[in-house]
């Protein structure tokens, strides 16, 4: 097990808020109240963005989020949600993100942020009139109004709700820009990445529910993540091993997007070419939204269901021109949405159509995505297939499916153990793959930042070059033995962001 940045001195991003007292005597009971907190404001939040406060299902999330208020009150006295960058706190405990539930946190820091809010205080006299006022004015006052936190505290006030407050952020959200140093584009590059996950879900549902859903805020996103790969792609490439199978739609988007920017940029398309292929990447499966959830997520499908499911390039497709007409990008977007499956020798789906290979946009989208898809665990818990197997099945046996060369560019561009990675090495010494091989021929032998020594102590972490020989023993100095998914390793997304 890696020791982790705090450990070993690093600062953390994750500082208490300023009027937080000491620490809590009992940090686990503290941390499972702030979770069950968190995680049935969640619940509440999406059941009341669907359904009428009448529906059975949006009382029984109210039910359940009064009730951790009140177990949260009895323990502790209070109950408040901070947030600050990427870090959310109930009271005063930092609540850990793991990497399979971390969209509760990620909502809500999204959510808040959003808003430019820092906190949110649930009263002891809080009701459930007070709760589903509430996110009724909270969902109404989003990111897309100028002021969302003032005109939310006035409806608030209008309304006479009083059991819920909120407060200003005490900490300014980190906002990309150009960067100054590596530190600069690490922190944009992970705040982002968070971003975009969030971007993807409020386009999907504004598109699925007949919202208004323009390319704007989309385009503006990935004009970032151009820019930033443009300067250093690491920590971004990074950041696509985070899966998330209950909103695998979302970051799955976020993550071919990514990886397809970076991919392009290997391949030497300009800017202008980038952003778009950026774009079409991030909607590709928008025809997934129209495909119900239990044919998404359940393995062994029935005929009729994989029919169903192989009719999202079309439908991907046809959303895209009737939601945003037929201009140049919007008909890219859709001939990718549409294309994505199919192969290079004409199979895949959608099936029937005149044999055409795929645009380069749509065979660049296909690799990314198949990448992507094979290595998020399924929601079961099954073994998943590991990124090395899965760049040896496309390079070996994905010759009619993908383009060859293009694989080859795309494990030179993502390396063997691809960033972000957890490596165990030959020396015994552990770390993190940092940064590509110094040698683009040599896309096996990447940079390491190693965290523990040869006696498995944790170390200040330092980085080793895999391409260094060792002249006296004529091999090279480290190699790596074993490789782990950072999932496998850290508890806390952010102790993974902070190393990289
Ligand atoms: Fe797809
Ligand atoms: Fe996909």
């Amino acid at each position: 097990m890696p020791k982790l940045a705090d450990e070993v001195g690093q600062p953390s991003r994750c500082e208490a808020p300023p009027d937080a007292i000491a620490g809590p005597d009992h940090p686990d009971r503290s941390h499972g109240l702030g979770r069950a907190l968190v995680g049935n404001f969640y619940l509440v939040a999406k059941t009341l963005g669907m359904f009428d406060p009448a529906n059975v299902l949006s009382k029984q999330a109210v039910t359940a989020f009064l009730g951790a208020h009140r177990d949260m009150l009895a323990v502790e006295g209070e109950a408040v949600m901070r947030v600050s960058a990427d870090c959310l706190f109930v009271n005063e405990t930092r609540l850990r993100i793991d990497f399979e539930g971390f969209a509760a946190f990620r909502y809500i820091v999204d959510a808040l942020k959003d808003r430019q809010i820092g906190a949110v205080f649930f009263g002891p006299g809080l009701t459930e009139k007070d709760l589903t006022v509430f996110l009724r004015l909270f969902h109404e006052h989003d990111g897309r109004r100028p002021e969302p936190r003032t005109g939310l505290v006035s409806a608030l006030e209008a309304a006479k709700v009083e059991g819920i407050t909120i407060g200003e952020p005490w900490e300014l959200p980190e906002r990309p820009g150009p960067a100054a140093s590596d530190t600069n584009v690490k922190a944009a590059s992970v705040d982002t990445y968070f971003k975009s996950i969030y971007v993807a879900r409020q386009f999907m549902q504004n598109f699925r529910s007949g919202h208004g859903a323009t390319f704007q805020r989309v385009k503006r996103l990935v004009h970032t993540i151009v820019d930033l790969v443009a300067q250093d792609d690491s920590t971004l490439l990074a950041l696509t091993q985070i899966k998330d199978f209950d909103n695998f739609l979302f970051t799955h988007s976020a993550n071919v997007c990514v990886l397809s920017v970076a991919l392009g940029q290997s391949l030497g398309l300009d800017k202008d070419l980038l952003g778009k292929l950026g774009l079409s990447a991030m909607l590709h499966d928008i025809g997934m939204t129209e495909i119900p959830r239990e044919v998404l997520t359940r393995a062994g499908l029935t005929a009729e269901e994989r029919k169903l499911y192989e009719r999202h390039p079309l439908l991907g497709a046809r959303a895209i021109l009737r939601g945003q007409g037929a201009s140049e990008a919007s008909i890219r977007c859709a001939l990718v949405a549409f294309e994505h499956h199919l192969h290079e020798d004409g199979a895949g789906f959608p099936t029937g159509l005149a044999r055409r290979p795929p645009t380069l946009m749509s065979r660049i989208v296909a690799i990314t995505d198949f990448y992507d898809s094979v290595t998020t665990p399924p929601p079961s818990g099954e073994a998943t297939i590991t990124p090395e197997d899965a760049l040896r099945l496309m390079v070996h046996g994905g010759r009619d499916v993908f383009d060859p060369i293009l694989v080859k560019l795309f494990v030179n561009t993502i390396g063997t153990h691809p960033l972000g990675t957890m490596v165990l090495l030959d020396t015994g010494e552990t770390g993190i793959v940092h940064r590509r091989c110094s040698d683009p021929g040599e896309p096996d032998r990447p940079r390491v930042k190693i965290t523990t020594d040869t006696a498995g102590q944790p170390v200040p972490p330092f980085v080793v070059d895999l391409n260094e020989w060792d002249d006296q023993r004529g091999a090279y100095r480290r190699s790596i033995v074993e490789a782990m998914a950072p999932s496998e390793v850290f508890s806390d997304i952010i102790d993974f962001t902070e190393l990289l």
